[in-house]
Formats: C-alpha cells, structure tokens, sequence
C-alpha cells in the first residue's frame, strides 16, 4: 500500500508531488462516500482526535470535525477563547492535557508561525496544521489544487493568479507551493504593498495590474484583506482597493474567455468580490468547501496508517 512521505501535515512545503496525487486519489473515494446516503466509514473508528483552535475559524474547523465524524473517529474540540490559556498555560502544557487523555491526533490552528512545527518536535500524535498564521494552510492548498483537477481535468499547466493579500496570506504560500509542486504556472496579484519583498525569488510572475491578471489566468483565486494581521495601513481606504482589485461580473463576462473563480471564505463581499461575480457561473466556491471534506478525511485517513 501506498504512503505518505510525512507523519505530520505541517505545510506544502515538506510534502513530495506524489504525496499530493496520494491525498487526491484517496479524496476522490471518500468523495464518492460522501454522495452515498450513508456517508460514513469505519476507517478511523479506534482513533481519537483533538481539534485544538487558537484562531477564529468557520470552514476549516467545521469541515476538520465533519471528515473526522465521516471516518469514525472520536473527536472533542478546543478553541482557546474561554480555555486555561487565558489563565496562563504554555502551548505544550495545554496540548501535553490533551494528550494524557490518550489522544491520537492533533489538528491545530494557531496565530503564530511554526507552532505545528514545534509540537511536532515534542509530542508523539501526527499533527495537521489547519493554519498557522501568515505562514502554511495546507489543506486548503489541497481542496483548492483538487477543485481546480476537478473543473479542469488537470492541474499541470494551467496558469493560477492569486489576487489580494499575499503578504499576510497563508492561503497564498501554501496554495504556491502545492501548484508549482503539480507543474502549473504561478502569478500573484495585488496592490504592491501587498505583495512580499522577494516573492519572485519563489518563481512565480508579479502583476499589479488585475485586468492584465485576469487576461493572463485559467483560474484566479481571490483572497480576503487580512485587516486583523495588519499593523499599519498598507493601501488608502478599503473603497479605493475595490475600485483598483475588486473583481465584479462585468469585468469577468468582459475577457475574451472564461476563467474559474475561486475564493478560500470569508468572502468580503462588495470588497474584494462583488455578489454578482461570486455567485456567478465562473465561481467555483461551494465546490471548495464541499471538497474540503473529503481532502481532509483523506489527509487524516492517511496520516492514520503511517501512525
Ligand atoms: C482562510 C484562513 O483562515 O487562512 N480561510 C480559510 O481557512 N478558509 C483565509 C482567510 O481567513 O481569509
């Protein structure tokens, strides 16, 4: 049986194209599983996972909690708002907590940079990073990969522009690394404040000019203002970064082509999507979350048999 190169799913960047195509084919089973009328598996049915939250979370949390339900697993949830963190307690003793009550797994989110990356050095459970602040968000970069395969027949090739925040994104670094990984072409998209220093240094095209983007593209991924991440002001008014990178219908049905809408949620809508362009025919947003459920039951199912 095939496996997976890595114990732990800390970020895109230490997994292998092959561990990718993996997580693919597993999800494409549990895709099937989900549309039967009994969507659920033994799979995971003597595993115990802990969803541990540091950071506000809608999908990742809800569809982390679901593939597990899906698989079997036995779950209990943790967001840190209303914890003993308040009351002082170090990540490692809080997870250390968690783990005495013989817990397998730890799917993780947390503001800070590398915090999977240190728990995976201290702990013996397999880690899923569902986010560590501007740094990786790897199943995401896999739902997004597998919603682009599913649309496109294929990921090689196609040309990807993400528009928007890309500094303060982790949507962004990890959704670079998984398609350059699957052999298509990279544009990032965004007022240049926004975009990181030395970028380019990651072999991906620059544009600041979003129609220019749009014209270029098979598929763009529009991300949301990271406002919380930001400490000083990067662009004049939220109004003047509508006017210059909010994508709206008339600009879509205005390319001499069609091309795939994607948005990793929370949209703000009117901000950098309008209503109309998101919940258009171009928009494949629900079919990333729908897909959300089945990358991560295969994630887990698959971090599962290496133990
Ligand atoms: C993203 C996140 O939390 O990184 N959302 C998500 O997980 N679907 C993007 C965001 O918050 O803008």
């Amino acid at each position: 049986m095939q496996e997976l190169s890595v114990r732990h799913l800390l970020g895109i960047k230490d997994i292998t194209p092959q561990d990718i195509q993996l997580i693919f084919e597993t999800a494409d089973n549990f895709k099937d599983v989900l549309n039967r009328p009994i969507k659920k598996v033994p799979s995971l049915r003597d595993i115990t996972i802990a969803n541990v939250f540091f950071e506000n979370s809608t999908r990742t949390r809800l569809s982390f909690e679901l593939a597990e339900k899906r698989l079997s697993a036995d779950t209990i949830n943790f967001s840190s708002s209303g914890s003993s963190v308040k009351k002082g307690e170090t990540l490692l003793d809080t997870v250390n907590n968690i783990l005495a009550m013989k817990v397998d797994m730890i799917v993780m989110r947390h503001s800070s940079p590398g915090a999977p990356h240190f728990l995976s050095k201290h702990i013996p459970a397999n880690i899923v990073n569902a986010g560590d602040g501007t740094h990786e968000h790897p199943t995401q970069a896999l739902l997004d990969s597998f919603s682009i395969r599913e649309r496109l027949g294929e990921v090689a090739g196609k040309r990807v522009v993400i528009i928007g925040d890309i500094l303060h994104s982790r949507v962004a670094l990890s959704n670079i690394f998984a398609l350059q990984k699957q052999g298509a072409e990279v544009m990032v998209c965004g007022p240049i404040t926004l975009l990181p220093k030395y970028i380019q240094q990651l072999g991906v095209k620059v544009e600041t000019d979003v129609r220019k983007a749009l014209e270029w593209c098979d598929v763009a991924n529009v991300l949301r203002i990271q406002l919380e991440r930001q400490q000083m002001k990067y662009f004049p008014s939220l109004r003047e970064y509508t006017l210059y990178y909010g994508i709206d219908k008339k600009m879509l049905d205005s390319l001499n082509k069609e091309i795939v809408l994607m948005h990793p949620g929370p949209i703000n809508r009117g901000v950098e999507l309008s209503s109309d362009a998101a919940d258009s025919h171009h928009s494949i947003i629900l079919n990333q979350v729908e897909n959300g459920v089945a990358i991560r039951m295969a994630v887990l199912y698959l971090l599962a048999q290496r133990g």
